[in-house]
């Protein structure tokens, strides 16, 4: 629970959450078709989200959700990436960031880096406690910080009607309690 009262900090430019990750990739990183594991670029994707999210916020931010992400194209070991991410959209304690994992190949370092996965997490700032807190409103300064802030609303409001929609449907259904360990 928030204090109402409380009002929010100042607003921050998009530009101030701005953060980069680069590495390079290696052997302890690659699945069994010797190409880099998923799970090693979502971590990846959540630690960068995760460090403009405590810039922004100015304290600790907790990853609520992945909305989505995708992978373009497959990482290879000794590519070198880079993870930019920034924070679109604040909503009262929550905020979305935006991340656009790019690759410089091993083998063709003069080649531009190319796109290989983009993803939008949801993250909440919190006291000390583990409870939300209100974030400071990012200000979107140039026209695309004004789109990926619209498009932030728009993913927001289709992942709060999917969950009513949901909701509804369960209400409408008299179904056996379910104790199977797949998701609910
Ligand atoms: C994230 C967490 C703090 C939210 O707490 P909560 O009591 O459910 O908070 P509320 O229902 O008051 O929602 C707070 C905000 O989070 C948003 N939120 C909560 N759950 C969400 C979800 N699944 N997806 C997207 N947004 C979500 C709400 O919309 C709200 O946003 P707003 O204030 O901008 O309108 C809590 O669920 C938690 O601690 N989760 C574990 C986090 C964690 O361990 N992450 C991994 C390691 S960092």
């Amino acid at each position: 629970m928030t204090d109402p009262s409380v009002p929010p900090p100042t607003g921050k430019p998009t530009s101030y959450s701005r953060v980069t990750l680069s590495r390079i990739m290696t052997a302890v990183d690659v699945n069994l078709y010797g190409t880099v594991h998923g799970g090693v670029l979502m971590k990846f994707v959540d630690d960068v989200a995760g460090a403009a999210a405590a810039r922004h916020f100015g304290g600790t931010a907790v990853t609520a959700a992945i909305d989505e992400i995708v992978f373009a194209e497959p990482v290879r070991v000794g590519d070198l990436v880079h993870a930019h991410a920034q924070v679109n959209w604040t909503g009262h304690t929550s905020m979305e960031v935006g991340v656009r994992v790019v690759a410089e190949r091993w083998d063709s370092a003069e080649e531009a880096p190319i796109e290989v996965a983009t993803a939008y997490l949801v993250f909440v700032g919190v006291d000390v406690s583990g409870n939300p807190r209100p974030v400071r409103p990012v200000l979107p300064e140039t026209g695309e910080d004004k789109r990926r802030f619209r498009e932030a609303e728009i993913r927001r409001e289709h992942r709060l009607a999917r969950r009513r929609a949901i909701q509804d449907h369960r209400g409408s259904h008299d179904s056996p309690v379910d104790d199977s360990p797949v998701a609910s």
